[in-house]
């Protein structure tokens, strides 16, 4: 089991944003997460990396585990971002590193991986994510589909068992959202487990192998593909009727 929470609250101040969230997604899915804005998709996307710490609860993913009745120390955490990767609405790439620095900078420093290791990993990516072209640029002079390859492949550099998406066909055309979806099924098949948040229910269709479906920081519904041709309940029926 890659991915396992066991009854997790999550609160921004006084307000409780995720309620009781168990779920399960076994190595090598692709669970994609839909919602209502508000619903608490990007909260619970962003627990699986401890970016939110939740206030109660068990969190195991990338054989990392985690019990919220004491606080995570520092050390565990590093851990479990070298194993979880991210990859930012907002690409959150940075603007002073051409391309290629941009991706060489945190296998360099954080994994101490040789500037050769690190190239070589990087050439092979920017191949597979068509970006050899741009490796030299610098991310303002690229369109939003090409930073958005650049995040993908800046972390995957990191070599991470779990990738997690927060809206990575936002904001981009029809076109470049079909490159995207091409680029996250090349990745399932690889063995790494994604988790994706989307608005999008064409985009998950294409995506999924596993569901969850979230409403005002509950799980309402959640399981297989097959959830998507015969949802279980009316909540999720009713979302993905529009
Ligand atoms: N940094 C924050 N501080 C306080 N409240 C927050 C914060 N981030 C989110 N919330 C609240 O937590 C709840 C869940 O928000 P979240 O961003 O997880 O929803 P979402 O499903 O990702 O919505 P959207 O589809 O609009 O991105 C909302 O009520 C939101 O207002
Ligand atoms: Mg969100």
């Amino acid at each position: 089991m890659s991915i396992q929470l066991n009854r997790i609250d999550c609160f921004y101040g006084a307000n409780q944003a995720l309620f009781d969230i168990t779920l399960d997604c076994p190595a090598g899915e692709t669970l994609v997460l839909l919602g209502p804005s508000g619903a608490g998709k990007s909260s619970l996307l962003r627990v699986l990396n401890l970016l939110e710490m939740p206030r109660a609860g068990r969190l195991t993913i990338a054989g990392n585990q985690f019990d919220f009745k004491q606080a995570p120390g520092e050390k565990a955490i590093r851990e479990l971002r070298q194993n979880v990767g991210m990859v930012f609405q907002q690409y959150n790439l940075w603007p002073h590193l051409t391309v290629r620095q941009n991706l060489i900078e945190a296998p360099c420093r954080v994994l101490a991986l040789s500037r050769t290791l690190a190239n070589a990993r990087a050439d092979k990516l920017l191949d597979r994510l068509r970006l050899t072209d741009f490796a030299d640029r610098f991310p303002l002079h690229l369109s939003g589909g090409q930073q958005q390859r650049v995040a993908i492949a800046r972390a995957l550099m990191m070599e991470p068992q779990v990738l997690l998406f927060d809206e990575p066909t936002a904001a981009l055309d029809p076109e470049i959202t079909a490159q995207i979806v091409s680029i996250i099924r090349e990745l399932a098949e690889t063995g790494i487990t994604q988790v994706i948040v989307t608005h999008e229910v064409e985009v998950a269709r294409k995506t999924a192998s596993r569901i969850v479906y979230m409403e005002n920081g509950h799980i309402v519904e959640q399981g297989d593909a097959s959830h998507f041709a015969k949802p279980r309940t009316e909540a999720f029926a009713h979302y993905l009727s529009h």
